[in-house]
């Protein structure tokens, strides 16, 4: 990318989407080969990247890493010399009441969530370019909580100022975090039906668009973060205006 481009474009540039199997960093995926860059996708699970790889083709790379486990993040960044972009939806967590949960599920966003991202952006330090671009991921809860979920509520708060923290650290590598409602796709397929019926429909009736996101949404902002080149230490939310109401 140079100042004067037109038009966001991405040719040359490596972007690395921990979680980029599914979901939200697929369809991120998808957009940052459509502008020409490349992407190396991590996951706990080769089949699941297998696949993902074999919808994107060549301009996509793979290989099983535990956000979990600082070796294998290591392990991941080795097969990968330079760094343009950084997505990384890598997370697994309980959300609930302080009064149901034990230490270590309250614990849990922070643990997978915000160290999760913190080790994958540390481990990166070495490897990235000048001008590269580090989009977190968040949650509209940071601002809005939703009922009774104060850990997780105050995991999100803690990737926004990290982000913020990072932009001042980190310059000109520019650092924002995207903070999506929730959102019709991957994550929510997999949970009780019950739960999510429920969920939607709250959802819905507090937000000022009246339903829920879609993955594509998010993946388009992210795409504008991974891009503009003068934006960073912000929090971008694409959550239909729920934080407005
Ligand atoms: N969807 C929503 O409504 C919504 C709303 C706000 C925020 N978010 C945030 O978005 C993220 C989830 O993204 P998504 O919605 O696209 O869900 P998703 O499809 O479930 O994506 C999560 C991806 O991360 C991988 N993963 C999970 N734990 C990992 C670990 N320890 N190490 C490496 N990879 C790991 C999963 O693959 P493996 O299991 O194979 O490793 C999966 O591919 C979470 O941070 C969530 O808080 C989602």
């Amino acid at each position: 990318m140079n100042g004067t481009d037109p038009l966001p474009r991405l040719e040359n540039r490596v972007v690395v989407l921990i979680g980029g199997g599914s979901g939200i960093g697929f369809e991120v995926a998808r957009r940052v080969i459509a502008l020409g860059g490349s992407v190396a996708l991590g996951g706990r699970t080769a089949s699941r990247l297998e696949a993902a790889f074999a919808l994107l083709g060549e301009q996509a790379r793979w290989q099983t890493v535990d956000t979990a486990d600082p070796a294998s993040i290591e392990a991941f960044f080795a097969s990968v010399p330079v760094v343009d972009g950084i997505f990384t939806t890598a997370a697994e967590y309980v959300v609930g009441p302080m009064r149901e949960l034990d230490a270590t599920d309250a614990a849990s966003p922070f643990e997978s969530k915000f160290w999760g991202q913190y080790r994958v952006v540390r481990a990166a330090l070495d490897r990235l370019s000048p001008d590269a671009s580090i989009v977190l991921m968040s949650g509209a809860a940071s601002v809005r909580p939703p009922a009774a979920a104060p850990a997780y509520v105050a995991a999100n708060a803690a990737i926004e100022g990290l982000a913020r923290g990072l932009a001042v650290e980190l310059a000109p590598v520019r650092v924002n975090a995207v903070s999506p409602g929730t959102i019709d796709g991957n994550l929510w397929a997999n949970r009780d039906e019950a739960a999510r019926t429920a969920s939607f429909a709250q959802f819905s009736a507090d937000t000022v668009l009246g339903r829920p996101g879609r993955e594509d949404e998010v993946a388009d902002a992210v795409i504008h973060l991974l891009t503009n080149r003068y934006t960073t230490g912000s929090t971008l939310y694409v959550d239909g205006g729920y934080a407005l109401r």
